[in-house]
């Protein structure tokens, strides 16, 4: 790696190695010794170095010592080693918390936190924003310009509230700011109701779930705040330093809306610890591909996986990884968009609570493992692809999964009935899931995003429309699109007020010709759908899985009808002519077998075809292009052979550079073909 330094994800590699932690292991400098010896041999380049770091540069109020992180990235630098600078703050010291402990959060039950744990300080503290601010500008100025820094790791999985008198202060602040009068708010919150209208602003409290918009506005509240809380961070690096800043994020985590932190982060980080022994590997497989997909689309960009395991997360995974089910994870990333992907950790520490935490060196301290030669494998092999760095990702779908929409549901009280209904991200997924088994590229994009580069947008459950949306999506649809609605579309507005006037609103009802009267909430098995006409997998009725709109086709085709009950014979599918396009709306939750089935004759009636033909149902696939090649990555999800026969031959670029048509793909196996 003798390339002058070059920032982020602008390596000429695949970033591979994981978060370091050496400053807990200083006492032991043959270790440290070893540490770069084994990098080598696991074929890692790139370290996340000074997570939880603070009390080691910071052992008391304002006394620094900086020698050991000057050896350790000095060595990174001697060994070639890329290095994601972090900012300390996600753990205090706790002669932080200690001596002002207005820096811990107060909590839901008006407790004050003791000092404890980690990523639990408050955001708004003037103690605890001077003393981050300072930590972080001192570590700017020494080694902002490092030749081994290539980017910065911003703090450490922000997540959380605070309920302190300065926060709540702030949120009224922040009320006042974007609602200017009370009267405007009691308005906008349906004050009126229990007697809620407010004559102060700090009579508002966010705990109290009367309305339903407090909940909304403190969660919008409180990624303003993380926002606002890596802003300050990350100016004062940008003020001695080049290297690009991230954060890392967890997936669809509900607690903040992503992509605000997004517009923050020169490119997007994520974590991801899936439990492949809890579910179905292909369900499991679609969580995380959706999540990269998303992570992809935000910036539309190759993203980095920061964080994942090498061997078994102690805190959600049981089982050891079978055969391929490593390499599938990862590949599963690189496939979706990530230009690298990392670990947590390098090494097992010696005592902590994740001290049996999967990591890459295990306590033997060898390069024996079973884990470490899996990760050096994958670390060589990784090497050899660099062709592919970069490569980008084109889709013609998109699915939406939008935060604040979800966040509107899930406080909204009423729907909670239908089982398995307003998790986090269950509709959004169910679909994901659904077109992901079409085989095709797919974006996973939130409702301000811009729908013109899709053919086919699926829309679940978009309970809220933001301004301008519906307009949005009938342009799309005119122009030529194709969109799919489903129940409960377009109920509320931005303030989590019933749209008046029949739904979907905002005009999505004429346009689509469909009025949702009302929703049934049925239990499994109690309503089913016939279709009309036609058939899916050979069938022509499907049991309803969950949620029932009671709609009428004002002005749309019915494809089916609901075959069961006071509401047979009501339409559950319709179409309607719309402009160059058409607009479906899928009253009824149908499973995921139905969805696909549906997708894929309207993907074959749109003449988008599958990445590659012929594929078995158990297997994925995913496209990155670059400089005229295209490079498919096939992963077999199930646990017998599979053998795939391709309509030209291909290089296999994986396993074996072998070029053929024919390819078999072992339980649990991936690889990656190059056309
Ligand atoms: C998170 C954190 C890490 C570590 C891992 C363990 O992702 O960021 O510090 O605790 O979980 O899985
Ligand atoms: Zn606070």
């Amino acid at each position: 790696m003798s390339e002058e330094t070059r920032f982020g994800l602008e390596q000429p590699f695949f970033l591979h190695g994981g978060d370091y932690n050496p400053d807990q292991w200083l006492e032991h400098p043959e270790i440290i010794e070893r540490d770069f010896e084994l990098m080598d041999k696991a074929n890692c380049n790139t370290f996340s170095i000074g997570v939880f770091s603070w009390t080691k540069l910071e052992p008391s109020d304002g006394v620094f010592d900086f020698g050991w992180l000057d050896n350790i990235l000095n060595l990174c630098e001697k060994h070639g080693k890329r290095v994601f600078l972090a900012t300390p703050t996600g753990a205090r010291p706790a002669w932080l918390g200690n001596q002002f402990p207005e820096t811990n959060r107060i909590l839901k039950d008006g407790t004050r936190a003791r000092w404890n744990e980690r990523e639990n300080h408050c955001y708004t503290s003037p103690v605890m924003r001077e003393h981050a601010a300072r930590i972080v500008t001192r570590l700017a100025e020494r080694y902002g310009n490092h030749p081994a820094v290539c980017g910065w790791h911003i703090s450490n999985e922000f997540n959380g509230e605070c309920f302190c008198p300065l926060c709540l202060e702030r949120f009224h602040n922040y009320l006042k700011d974007k609602y200017k009068t009370l009267e405007t708010f009691n308005q906008a919150a349906w004050a009126g109701f229990w007697s809620h209208i407010y004559t102060d602003w700090s009579q508002i409290d966010p705990r109290d779930c009367t309305l339903d918009l407090l909940d909304l506005e403190w969660k919008r509240f409180i990624t303003v705040c993380t926002v606002e809380f890596m802003k300050l961070e990350t100016d004062i690096i940008r003020t001695y330093s080049q290297a690009p800043v991230t954060t890392n994020m967890m997936g669809f985590y509900n607690g903040l809306d992503y992509w605000r932190l997004a517009e923050a982060c020169d490119f997007i980080a994520d974590d991801c610890y899936p439990s492949w022994d809890k579910e179905e590997p292909l369900k499991v497989g679609a969580r995380v591909a959706m999540s990269h997909d998303m992570h992809y689309a935000m910036k539309n960009k190759p993203f980095l996986m920061m964080e994942s395991c090498p061997g078994r997360p102690e805190w959600c995974v049981r089982k050891m990884r079978r055969a391929g089910e490593f390499e599938r994870e990862m590949l599963l990333a690189i496939g979706h968009g990530a230009d690298g992907t990392m670990y947590f950790q390098w090494r097992k520490g010696r005592g902590g609570m994740e001290k049996f935490h999967g990591a890459v060196v295990d306590h033997d301290g060898s390069n024996r493992t079973m884990i470490f030669k899996r990760v050096a494998d994958y670390g060589a092999k990784l090497k050899t692809l660099a062709e592919i760095h970069g490569a980008a990702i084109q889709a013609d779908c998109a699915v939406i999964s939008d935060w604040e929409s979800r966040w509107a549901l899930m406080s909204t009280f009423g729907f909670q009935g239908a089982p398995g209904q307003e998790k986090e991200n269950d509709m959004p997924l169910r679909h994901y899931s659904a077109l992901w088994g079409c085989h095709v590229s797919i974006a996973v994009i939130e409702q301000v995003c811009d729908f013109s580069k899709y053919k086919f947008l699926i829309v679940p459950s978009l309970y809220m429309l933001k301004k301008g949306v519906a307009e949005r999506l009938i342009q799309f649809t005119e122009k030529g699109g194709t969109l799919i609605l489903t129940n409960m579309t377009g109920m509320v507005d931005e303030n989590n007020q019933a749209i008046l006037g029949g739904f979907p609103g905002n005009g999505l009802r004429k346009f689509c010709g469909v009025w949702n009267e009302d929703v049934d909430c049925p239990d499994p098995g109690e309503q089913t759908v016939m279709l009309n006409g036609f058939q899916l997998n050979e069938r022509n009725s499907f049991p309803v899985t969950g949620r029932c709109e009671i709609i009428h086709a004002e002005d749309a085709d019915v494809l089916a009808t609901y075959g069961l009950d006071f509401y047979k014979g009501y339409p559950a599918i319709t179409r309607k002519k719309a402009g160059a396009g058409y607009v479906f709306y899928i009253a009824a939750d149908l499973d995921e077998e139905v969805l696909t089935a549906f997708y894929k004759l309207l993907l074959m009636n749109l003449k988008i075809k599958p990445l590659l033909p012929g594929l078995p149902d158990c297997v994925r696939v995913a496209k990155r292009s670059k400089d005229g090649h295209d490079y498919y990555f096939v992963q077999n999800f199930s646990n017998e052979l599979q053998h795939l026969s391709l309509s030209g031959k291909m290089m296999n670029i994986w396993s074996g550079n072998a070029k053929g048509n024919k390819i078999y793909l072992g339980p649990g196996e991936s690889t990656i073909l190059r056309a």
